[in-house]
């Protein structure tokens, strides 16, 4: 049998495979460390991180539906100096990438956090502007081109890690949002956060999440977003980290084949927490079976029809 490699350099940072926990999936990663040996994970991207602690929405925060969950946590986070003071060090024994996903309300207030973390041991910021269970900024920012490019150029500024921009779903055209923050500097893309949804108990005759709308992320939404990393693959030369619905390594080889040099794995981890390790052994076997010898091969390799 052929060796295969995993590794993947994006932005300037080498992953030792393609395999990214999503940010509000895997918290700070000491509850999942109890059953998964972080070292085999690609990184984590860690619990969106704001300028002071957030207590989060009231609950219910999260409704299931047929193929995924409606979520509205309203980024409950202990504040980026608490993050950098108890959980880094935690994250920092193990052998992977650890990227600092913030959000805020003011462009100020991203700028802060950027310059804050700057000085800390992440390896990567992934800019937040996708969130939908904020009342105040975050998503305002990620729907137009114009919006994209004003926070990603100013936060730029100071950023001494690569800077990844976490783009929304919940616009027309995913393109234009795409090639907007990569023309304002940023190194990377990561889509798609999760699309603005409505769940009701018909009975009281009120929708379930206390916050009203959700965020829809698991299996179900696996199309579009496969679909919008493709369209936004297409339209730079940053790399590009996809995710949305992806629980086997079938999903992930398609986001890999469809133009991702990463795959982030968010809600399926709350349903089997092993699925990163049997994706990237899925992955292994896949590039074997095919003869290839590194993960390469496969980027982007999706033919039209
Ligand atoms: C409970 C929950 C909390 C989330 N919190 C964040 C967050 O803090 N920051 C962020 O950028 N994305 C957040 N997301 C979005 C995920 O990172 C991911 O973009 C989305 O869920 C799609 O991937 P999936 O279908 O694999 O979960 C959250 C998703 C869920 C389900």
């Amino acid at each position: 049998m052929n060796k295969v490699d995993l590794s993947v350099k994006i932005a300037g940072i080498d992953f030792k495979n393609p395999l990214i926990m999503a940010s509000g999936t895997y918290g700070f990663g000491k509850e999942y460390s109890e059953y998964v040996d972080l070292n085999e994970l690609g990184g984590i991207s860690v619990k969106g991180l704001t300028l002071k602690e957030r207590k989060g929405n009231p609950p219910p925060r999260i409704a299931e539906t047929p193929a995924g969950i409606l979520n509205s946590v309203g980024l409950q986070n202990p504040g980026v100096d608490a993050f950098i003071k108890d959980d880094l060090p935690f994250l920092k024994q193990y052998k992977t990438k650890i990227i600092a996903n913030i959000a805020g309300n003011t462009i100020e207030e991203y700028c802060e956090m950027a310059e804050i973390l700057g000085s800390s041991e992440i390896d990567a910021i992934e800019l937040n502007v996708s969130c939908p269970n904020v009342k105040a900024g975050c998503l305002a920012f990620g729907t137009t081109p114009k919006g994209i490019e004003e926070i990603t150029s100013n936060v730029k500024k100071y950023c001494k890690q690569p800077l990844i921009v976490k783009l929304t779903p919940n616009v027309s055209d995913i393109k234009s949002i795409a090639m907007a923050a990569e023309a304002a500097g940023a190194d990377c893309i990561s889509l798609i956060n999760t699309i603005l949804g409505l769940a009701i108990d018909i009975h009281k005759k009120r929708p379930i999440l206390a916050n009203n709308f959700g965020g829809m992320s698991g299996p179900a939404v696996k199309p579009i977003a496969l679909r919008m990393v493709y369209e936004a693959a297409q339209a730079v030369k940053i790399p590009v980290i996809g995710m949305g619905g992806i629980s086997t390594s079938d999903d992930a080889i398609e986001f890999l084949l469809a133009g991702a040099s990463a795959v982030m794995v968010g809600t399926a981890n709350f349903v089997n927490p092993l699925c990163p390790i049997e994706i990237k052994e899925g992955i292994e076997q896949y590039l074997k079976r095919y003869n290839y010898n590194s993960i390469y091969d496969i980027i982007g390799k999706l033919e039209l029809n």
